[in-house]
């Protein structure tokens, strides 16, 4: 079953709480975009976010860390209640060294590549990841066009993973809508992100709900 991850960073922050509560049900993991003003233009928030909504819902948190310097960041988001924690390969000299930072905190360790990031960069770390993310827009914003030429990334890492038996999750994040769902589903990802066609729609549950069904068409 292809996943549906809601990205919290296009929410209303006036009503955050009952944003995310009303499509709880229909949500796989909650997405939230992690970003410091340094590796992205754009400031997001903290572990206090994730602190003060891990009570509030038992969906798992999925933390995108667009920042410099992730292994500053692992233990405090992990005791905040992550459950994935994924940093981008291009601000990792180290990756393999932090992604077991991550997994000996405890938590689903991600790796991260950018449109312009070539699938090679996850090769150090390919069979010690929970999941794979593949941007399919320059991180920071929401609200962006999803880049075309991703979905050959995606299928390439689709026969990838499948050609070395590796299960993890292959995550696809930035311009996910109702009409491109289906088709970067059948490319081979495994997780959707999806932030502002879910919360910008005028029915954020049965959004997710009509992308989950064209995303996991029946046989
Ligand atoms: C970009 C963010 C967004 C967000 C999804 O840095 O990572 O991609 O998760 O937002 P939409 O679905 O509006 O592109």
């Amino acid at each position: 079953m292809v996943k549906i991850a809601p990205a919290v960073l296009m929410v209303d922050y006036g009503c955050l709480a009952e944003e995310i509560l009303a499509v709880e049900k229909e949500a796989d993991l909650f997405q939230f975009d992690v970003m410091d003003g340094h590796f992205v233009p754009v400031i997001s928030y903290g572990a206090s976010l994730i602190r003060s909504l891990r009570p509030r819902t038992t969906v798992p948190f999925d933390v995108h860390l667009m920042v410099q310097y992730p292994e500053r960041y692992i233990t405090d988001f992990a005791k905040a209640g992550s459950d994935y924690l994924t940093v981008h390969a291009e601000v990792c000299p180290h990756l393999d060294r932090t992604i077991r930072q991550i997994k000996e905190a405890g938590v689903k360790a991600g790796v991260a590549l950018n449109p312009s990031t070539p699938l090679e960069a996850v090769d150090p770390v390919i069979r010690e990841v929970d999941l794979i993310l593949l941007m399919s827009v320059n991180p920071g914003f929401g609200g962006q066009t999803f880049f075309a030429e991703v979905e050959q990334k995606v299928e390439q890492m689709r026969r990838r993973l499948d050609t070395l038996q590796i299960r993890c999750e292959l995550e696809v994040d930035g311009g996910i809508n109702v009409e491109n769902c289906a088709r970067i589903a059948k490319a081979g990802a495994s997780i959707l992100v999806v932030g502002s066609a879910v919360f910008q729609s005028p029915d954020p549950a049965a959004t997710v709900r009509e992308m989950k069904r064209m995303a996991n068409p029946l046989p």
